[in-house]
């Protein structure tokens, strides 16, 4: 019988095959639109590259993540990182805005993350993010979906991800308190330059970690041959199905 096994996070993995996170986080950033002197939370920060770029605006930021390996490569940049789950952030209205790219769907339960992020935010403050929106990555968990149900495993219910409709995103944003100003989904095929195994390895660790090493490499070959000719393209680069879900939302009192 498999084990649960849970995702970890190494920021010389992720340095190695998910540059392109940061990379492509480009038009969140032009959303958050930060400027010079704005105190900034950092929600996810990963190896905070993109924090990094947000202090180079000129705002002074705190970073979070979950992860202690991220955190520390954060810090080795200088960078006002901590070891905080967005569940457990624990500020009152210091934040003129709370930023996040591609972390929130590994945040769970989201009304509580969003509770949280409300109440840091000072009273005419923004939550601007980027996350996996409904759909994304569909067709990688339709393949792990097939390949741990054939070793008697449920891929839905070892999905630590969480990708939702703006429609039921923005229900909750709204419910915590936002006022929203733009939510939107955006899809975006990814090249994943590393290949989807380095990928399935970056990623997916809930899904393959509780088998057998020899085992794993089986799943995971079989996950790559059902997906080979959806997502690599005539030229052998693999293309991730993403599907992004962007917003900027207010807490208006
Ligand atoms: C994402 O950014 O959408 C994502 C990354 C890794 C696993 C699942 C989703």
């Amino acid at each position: 019988m498999a084990e649960i096994a849970k995702q970890h996070w190494s920021a010389e993995r992720y340095a190695k095959t998910a540059h392109f996170v940061p990379t492509l986080g480009a038009p969140v950033l032009e959303l958050l639109a930060p400027k010079p002197g704005e105190h900034i939370l950092d929600l996810g920060c990963g190896d905070g590259v993109l924090t990094e770029k947000i202090a180079n605006a000129g705002a002074t930021l705190v970073a979070v993540d979950a992860a202690p390996d991220m955190v520390a490569a954060a810090q080795a940049r200088g960078l006002d990182a901590r070891v905080v789950a967005g569940q457990d952030l624990n500020f009152d209205a210091v934040f003129d805005a709370v930023f996040s790219n591609a972390a929130l769907h590994w945040m769970r339960p989201p009304e509580k993350v969003l509770t949280r992020v409300f109440r840091a935010v000072k009273p005419g403050g923004r939550f601007v993010a980027e996350m996996g929106g409904h759909n994304n990555t569909a067709a990688i968990m339709v393949a792990l979906s097939a390949v741990l149900g054939r070793r008697g495993l449920d891929a839905h219910r070892l999905s630590p991800w969480y990708f939702p409709s703006a429609e039921a995103y923005g229900r909750k944003l709204e419910a915590a308190g936002f006022t929203i100003e733009e939510i939107h989904i955006v899809p975006r095929p990814t090249p994943l330059p590393a290949g989807l195994e380095a990928w399935l390895d970056t990623f997916a660790e809930d899904f393959l970690g509780g088998l057998s090493l020899s085992d794993r490499l089986a799943a995971r070959a079989e996950v790559v041959e059902l997906l080979r000719p959806v997502l690599m393209d005539e030229s052998g680069t693999w293309i991730a199905d993403y599907v992004r879900l962007r917003f900027r939302a207010f807490r208006l009192d």
